[in-house]
């Protein structure tokens, strides 16, 4: 596992012969560091894949000649004339040319990381088997910075991580540098990430004194020549903790001198430094408040830090106070549009694709239309914290796809999430900067298969891929992956691809079905646990959210109750607010309804909880099902480890069934339907 989808595994013989013939040659610039990297990527993949790798040449001569490069790195594409205009620094374009009256397969940018991009593209194209005698593509991303998370601690343990420690072995940096890191690079430059922030959002100071620096700037080396940037977590009281300051208030001027002198300090390491990423007044995190002062007040502080520098700030907005609120739901809208336009230029707020905390499904985040003003950058977790770790197959990509294709209505019909996350919805606002954004929760670890399950390694896949593009189909990025992955045989890409599209309403359904959310056990997150009340705060049972009692279920969000639905656009908001209209998915996310009250099906609510409960569990049956059938296909070895962890899975969706049904049916009070076994 520990290729991911960069197996260049032989290329069956018919297609082989087809391909060969038109990548005979390679002609590739090798100036800069960049440079070698693609050109020793389609050196290496295309030997996989076809057996030999092509022949080096400084000029193509023969029929068959792969030239890849920009108008300044290689004057036989500067002589071609070819429109890249609109590509941008990023993009690139792949096409099938007759060049000096031979055949040839051009991959032009204007810049060497558009190149590289490309010519992981074109691995692609051979990878999943389409035909390459015709290309005429161009791309370019849709979101300017692709951003990974990582969760990791300084001691190598990795909040909310599954797949062993953290990657970054900062005792042996920065003499040591493990292969490994070239290897991260390599993956996530072929999806288009080209961002990462290496420490966790809890963050800790050290992470800025000069010896940590140093460590830091021997990973941004490994990572430059892959058009990746690295950032840091900033902790907003290291002025006091490693600056020997009194405060941290952003308004003071030695706190501010203290961050511009660190800032420079660090562009002086690293030049391409990116920026800060910032939890601040959230779950017990130092930041602005702490001294009266605002998320912009802070954010902006920052932000002048490292603006000559052209570094930019990722300001987080998950938060919850210190006071139990009247619904934990609302805080960071309240918190953050009133400072909408306050923001500086370099700034944009992350936000997490729903208001709680990356449930297994959770309506689109509301602040998603409400700050015109400021660019909003997507916040997914691709590690599976709420989601059964990494054991359980979850395929994220139709949840993140229902996300950003949600409609905020913001400026009318079609005023999608994705449209808010690239900047397209709020172009032309007047003085908007031009940044967009889009980060996930890393789930890489030192595991071998680096994600904690041969299957995670698709969510990673998946992330990159909507981050480049997130009008993206999830069905086809899955099938993608599968190729690349595993086979290009359809007897499994359709079945395997089949699986993973239902697996994530599977897990929503034996988890928290209907709209319910954050019935896992404290602390863990991991198995059920619905029935958890007391603790420090309200906000942090389960019984707070789903609020069951002897009548009914849900929690009431509507203009009655909590008024959450008020923070979405009017059309939105008039949705939510009706039970019979609001999707039912999320109807007992915004509504507390009768345990008999009706829906949509016919049964009455206390059936339709358990026969989702029940239906999670018979897909979750089905798709061991199906993989126990597909073993010709793979490798015993991995066909082995997803066989047990779909048998983990089974096992623990009917534990989740048994625990929640059996729970809830102390309020219900009502016979279980017809058919459905009681719980064991
Ligand atoms: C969740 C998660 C924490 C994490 C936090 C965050 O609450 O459980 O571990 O620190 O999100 O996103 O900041």
């Amino acid at each position: 596992g520990h290729d991911l989808w960069l197996r260049h595994a032989p290329v069956e013989s018919g297609a082989a012969g087809d391909y060969r013939a038109r990548l005979v040659q390679l002609v590739a610039p090798e100036a800069t560091a960049t440079q070698r990297v693609a050109r020793d990527e389609l050196l290496r993949g295309l030997g996989g894949l076809l057996g030999a790798s092509p022949a080096v040449s400084n000029a193509p001569d023969r029929d068959g000649a792969l030239i890849l490069g920009t108008p300044a790195s290689s004057p036989r594409i500067a002589k071609l004339g070819l429109d890249l205009d609109g590509l941008g620094a990023e993009g690139y374009l792949i096409r099938s040319l007759s060049v000096d009256g031979h055949t040839a397969t051009v991959v032009a940018a204007n810049s060497d990381v558009g190149a590289l991009y490309g010519a992981f593209h074109l691995l692609r194209l051979l990878q999943t088997r389409q035909p390459i005698d015709a290309l005429d593509l161009r791309t370019s991303p849709k979101v300017a910075l692709r951003v990974l998370n990582h969760w990791d601690n300084l001691d190598r343990h990795v909040e909310r991580g599954y797949a062993g420690q953290s990657i970054w072995d900062w005792h042996r940096l920065p003499d040591w540098l493990d292969p490994r890191y070239t290897d991260y690079a390599r993956a996530n430059a072929s999806i288009g990430i080209n961002g990462t922030v290496l420490n966790n959002v809890n963050a800790n100071a050290q992470i800025l004194t000069p010896a940590y620096l140093e460590k830091v700037e021997a990973l941004a080396g490994v990572m430059r020549p892959y058009g990746i940037r690295v950032y840091l977590s900033a902790r907003f009281s290291a002025p006091m903790e490693i600056g020997g300051l009194k405060t941290a208030d952003p308004k003071d001027a030695a706190v501010q001198r203290w961050w511009r002198a660190k800032a420079d300090e660090i562009y002086a390491k690293i030049p391409d430094f990116g920026g800060f990423l910032v939890k601040a007044n959230s779950e017990g995190q130092p930041g602005p408040q702490d001294f009266g002062r605002s998320h912009a007040d802070g954010a902006n502080m920052l932000a002048d830090a490292v603006a000559p520098h052209g570094g930019i700030v990722m300001w987080r907005a998950f938060v919850y106070s210190d006071e139990e609120p009247d619904d934990r739901a609302k805080q960071a809208y309240t918190e953050f549009v009133p400072h909408d336009g306050e923001f500086r230029d370099n700034v944009l707020v992350q936000v997490k694709n729903g208001a709680i905390d990356f449930q297994p499904r959770e309506p689109f985040h509301p602040l998603f239309g409400a700050m015109p003003k400021t660019p909003l950058m997507m916040e997914f977790q691709i590690t599976k914290e709420y989601l059964g770790f990494a054991t359980h197959l979850v395929y994220l990509g139709p949840m993140w796809e229902e996300v950003l294709r949600a409609d905020t209505y913001a400026k009318g019909e079609g005023s999608t999430v994705a449209k808010v996350v690239d900047g397209s919805l709020e172009a032309d606002e007047p003085g908007r900067s031009r940044l967009s954004g889009m980060a996930g929760v890393a789930n890489i670890g030192s595991d071998r298969d680096w994600s904690g399950s041969h299957f995670d390694q698709a969510n990673w896949y998946a992330y990159g891929r909507l981050a480049w593009d997130p009008y993206l189909d999830a069905r086809d990025i899955a099938a993608e992956w599968v190729r690349m992955t595993f086979s290009n045989d359809p007897a499994f890409v359709d079945p395997v691809v089949g699986m993973m599209m239902a697996s994530h309403q599977a897990a929503v359904d034996y988890m928290t079905p209907l709209g319910l959310h954050h019935l896992m056990g404290r602390g863990h997150h991991y198995g059920p646990a619905p029935w958890v009340e007391g603790g420090p705060r309200a906000d942090w049972t389960s019984v707070y959210f789903h609020r069951a009692t002897k009548e009914g279920i849900g929690f009431d969000r509507t203009k009655t109750g909590s008024d959450a639905v008020s923070q979405y656009a009017p059309p939105v908001a008039e949705v939510f607010n009706d039970p019979a209209r609001v999707p039912e998915d999320f109807l007992l996310w915004f509504h507390h309804r009768g345990w008999t009250d009706r829906v949509s099906s016919g049964r009455t609510l206390w059936d339709e909880l358990v026969h989702r409960y029940s239906r999670g569990v018979a897909e979750v049956q089905e798709m061991r099902a199906t993989w126990d059938g597909l073993a010709d296909h793979v490798d015993p070895e991995r066909h082995h480890q997803v066989a047990r962890f779909l048998a983990i899975q089974q096992k623990e969706a009917q534990w989740w069934r048994d625990a929640s049904i059996a729970y809830f049916q102390t309020f219900s009070g009502l016979p279980l339907p017809e058919g459905e076994a009681a719980p064991l």
